[in-house]
C-alpha cells in the first residue's frame, strides 16, 4: 500500500513540540535578556586605566563636581577632565605615587588619559545634560551617590522607560538649581508642594513625545 504521508509527518508532532520548547527558551531568554540589569548595564563598573577614586577626591577632599566635569552646566556633553586638571594637585601632591605614573606619563607626552566611559546611550537617542542640570535634575538622580564610589559604576538602568518616568512626573526628583551637585540631598517635607508649584512658575515641561529624544 502506498503511503499517503511521507514519513516525515510521523517526526511533525516531535516538531511541534520542540518548536513549542524552543519558543519558550526564546521567550525566556528574551525576557531575560531585556529586563535583566547585563541588558541595562547597572552595576557595570569597568577597571580604568589610573585608579582615580571618587570616594577620596569627593567624599573627603570635598572637591565639587564641576571642578573636573567643567560643562555639565552649560552644554549637552558632560566632559571628563583633561590632565592637566590632575596636574594642578598632583604636581605638588603625591609626586612620587606609582598610582600616578599614568598621569604624569599623560602630562609628559600630551597624550590624553584612555579613560573608559562608563555611561553611554545608544547614537539614536539625544541627551542633554544643560537641560538637565538647568532645571533641577541633580547629578545623583541619574549617578548615584558617586562620592562613595571607588570605581564609578553605573547606577541607573538609562532606559526609555527610566527616562519616561521622570517625566511624566518630575516633581518627585526636583531640586534647586543650587544643590545640582549635593551628594546625599535631603529632600525638605514639603519637596512635592514647592516643585508643583515651581513646575508651573518655571514652565518645566520634560517631553514624552517620541521626536523629542529620537529625530
Ligand atoms: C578631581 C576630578 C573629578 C571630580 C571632582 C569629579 N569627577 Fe567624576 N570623573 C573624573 C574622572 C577622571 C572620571 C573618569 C574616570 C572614572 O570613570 O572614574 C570621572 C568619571 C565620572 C563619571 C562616569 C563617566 C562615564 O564614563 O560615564 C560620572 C558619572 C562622574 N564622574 C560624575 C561625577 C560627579 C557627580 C561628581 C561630583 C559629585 C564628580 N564626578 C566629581 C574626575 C572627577
Ligand atoms: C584638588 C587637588 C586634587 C586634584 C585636582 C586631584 N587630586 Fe588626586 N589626590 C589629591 C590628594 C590630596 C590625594 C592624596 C590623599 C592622601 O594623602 O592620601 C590624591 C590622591 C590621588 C591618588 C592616589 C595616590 C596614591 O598614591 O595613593 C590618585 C591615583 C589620584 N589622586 C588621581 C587623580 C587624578 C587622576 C586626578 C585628575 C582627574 C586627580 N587625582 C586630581 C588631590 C587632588
Ligand atoms: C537626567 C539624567 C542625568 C543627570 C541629571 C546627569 N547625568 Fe551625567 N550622564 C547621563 C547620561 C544618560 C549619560 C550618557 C550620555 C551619552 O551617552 O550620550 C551621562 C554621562 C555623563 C558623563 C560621561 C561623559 C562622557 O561622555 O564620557 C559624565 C562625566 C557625567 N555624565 C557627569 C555628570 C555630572 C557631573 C552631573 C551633574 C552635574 C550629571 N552627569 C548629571 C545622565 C545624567
Ligand atoms: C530625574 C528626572 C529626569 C530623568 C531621569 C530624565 N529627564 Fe529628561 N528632562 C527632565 C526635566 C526636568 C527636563 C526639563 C524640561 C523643561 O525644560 O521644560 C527634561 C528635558 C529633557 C529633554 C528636552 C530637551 C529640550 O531641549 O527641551 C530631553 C530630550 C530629555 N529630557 C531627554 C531625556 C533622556 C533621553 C533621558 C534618559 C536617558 C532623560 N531625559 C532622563 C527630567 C528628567
Ligand atoms: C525621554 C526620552 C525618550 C522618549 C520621549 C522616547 N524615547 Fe525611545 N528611547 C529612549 C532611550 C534613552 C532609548 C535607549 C534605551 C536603551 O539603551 O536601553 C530608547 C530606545 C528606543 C527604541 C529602541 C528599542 C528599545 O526599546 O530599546 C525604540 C524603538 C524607541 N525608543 C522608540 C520610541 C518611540 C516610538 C517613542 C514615542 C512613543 C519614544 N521612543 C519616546 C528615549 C526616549
Amino acid at each position: 500500500m502506498p503511503q499517503i504521508f511521507s514519513r516525515k509527518v510521523n517526526s511533525l508532532p516531535t516538531l511541534t513540540l520542540l518548536g513549542t520548547l524552543a519558543g519558550g527558551v526564546f521567550a525566556v531568554l528574551f525576557v531575560w535578556y531585556y529586563f535583566s540589569p547585563k541588558f541595562t548595564d547597572v552595576g557595570y563598573a569597568p577597571q580604568q586605566p589610573v585608579e582615580y577614586s571618587h570616594r577620596l577626591h569627593v567624599g573627603q577632599l570635598g572637591l565639587d563636581c564641576q571642578y573636573c566635569h567643567t560643562n555639565v552646566k552649560n552644554a549637552n556633553h558632560s566632559n571628563v577632565p583633561a590632565t592637566q586638571t590632575c596636574m594642578n594637585c598632583h604636581s605638588q601632591v603625591r609626586t612620587e605615587s606609582l598610582k600616578l605614573l599614568p598621569v604624569r606619563e599623560s602630562w609628559a607626552t600630551g597624550e590624553p588619559i584612555e579613560w573608559i566611559k562608563v555611561h553611554k546611550l545608544p547614537d539614536y537617542a539625544n541627551f542633554s545634560h544643560s537641560v538637565h542640570t538647568n532645571n533641577g535634575v541633580g547629578c545623583e538622580s541619574c549617578h548615584g551617590r558617586i562620592d562613595q564610589m571607588e570605581i564609578v559604576a553605573q547606577a541607573q538602568p538609562l532606559s526609555m522607560s527610566w527616562c519616561i518616568d521622570c517625566h511624566r512626573s518630575p516633581e518627585q526628583f526636583l531640586r534647586p538649581n543650587s544643590e545640582i551637585t549635593t551628594m546625599g540631598y535631603d529632600y525638605p517635607e514639603d519637596f512635592l508642594t514647592a516643585n508643583l508649584a515651581r513646575i508651573v512658575s518655571e514652565d518645566i515641561q520634560p517631553p514624552t513625545n517620541c521626536s523629542a529624544c529620537h529625530y
